[in-house]
């Protein structure tokens, strides 16, 4: 296959508007608001997620790269310094260990139903990585998810990507921060 990619701004908002519309607000209504300040509260509502991504958008305190099938827009990873993405999961034990904050972050990752196993997420990737080297490169971190040596997972578990593909673009484990998943580091 071969995609495009663009990055979310005023200008692509409605296709990713109608990618996450079209899988039910992406668990149900987060619309990729996990990684952002506000994060996702016990109050949060689709609705509110909408317009606060939305409003990030506007503001352009997001950072996401889309894939495009042609026009549709089938996936995106979403990325930015460490101050624009602060809630990464399992942040305690990610600080235990701290030395050394990265200049960029990888949060979300996210492919279409009935776009799964096609390399969207790996364009989604190779699009990120390209962006931050526009941006001047550095230190960028990853927080997936272990694959080998467990029962095959189902995507959701992947929102943070499966460890094999970063490895695949050079990501190294750095360290351990939950049962099965790993701070890996590479530098652009
Ligand atoms: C994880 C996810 C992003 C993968 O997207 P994808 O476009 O299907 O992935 P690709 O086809 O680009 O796969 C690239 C590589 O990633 C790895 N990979 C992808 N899906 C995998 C899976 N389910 N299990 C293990 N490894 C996987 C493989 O190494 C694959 O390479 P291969 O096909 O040569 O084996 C997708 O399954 C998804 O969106 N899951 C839901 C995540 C979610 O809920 N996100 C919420 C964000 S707010």
């Amino acid at each position: 296959m071969t995609y495009t990619t663009r990055l979310l701004d005023d200008d692509t908002w409605d296709d990713f508007a109608r990618l996450v519309e079209a899988n039910n607000g992406v668990w149900g209504g987060c619309w990729c608001m996990g990684f952002h300040p506000e994060g996702l509260g016990k109050d949060s509502t689709a609705d509110g997620n909408r317009r606060a991504k939305r409003e990030h958008v506007r503001r352009r305190t997001v950072r996401q790269v889309l894939v495009y099938d042609g026009d549709e827009c089938v996936g995106w990873c979403q990325y930015g310094p460490p101050a624009e993405l602060p809630n990464i999961l399992n942040r305690k034990a990610y600080e235990k260990e701290l030395t050394e904050l990265p200049d960029w972050r990888i949060g979300c990752i996210f492919t279409g139903r009935g776009h799964r196993g096609k390399g969207v997420a790996r364009a989604a990737v190779a699009g990120v990585l390209d962006a931050v080297e526009k941006a001047g490169g550095g230190l960028v971190e990853a927080y997936p998810e272990q694959v080998e040596g467990r029962e095959p997972q189902r995507g959701s578990y992947f929102h943070t990507g499966p460890e094999d593909l970063f490895a695949e673009f050079g990501f190294e484990r750095d360290r351990k921060i939950a049962k099965w998943r790993w701070t890996m580091r590479r530098q652009v």
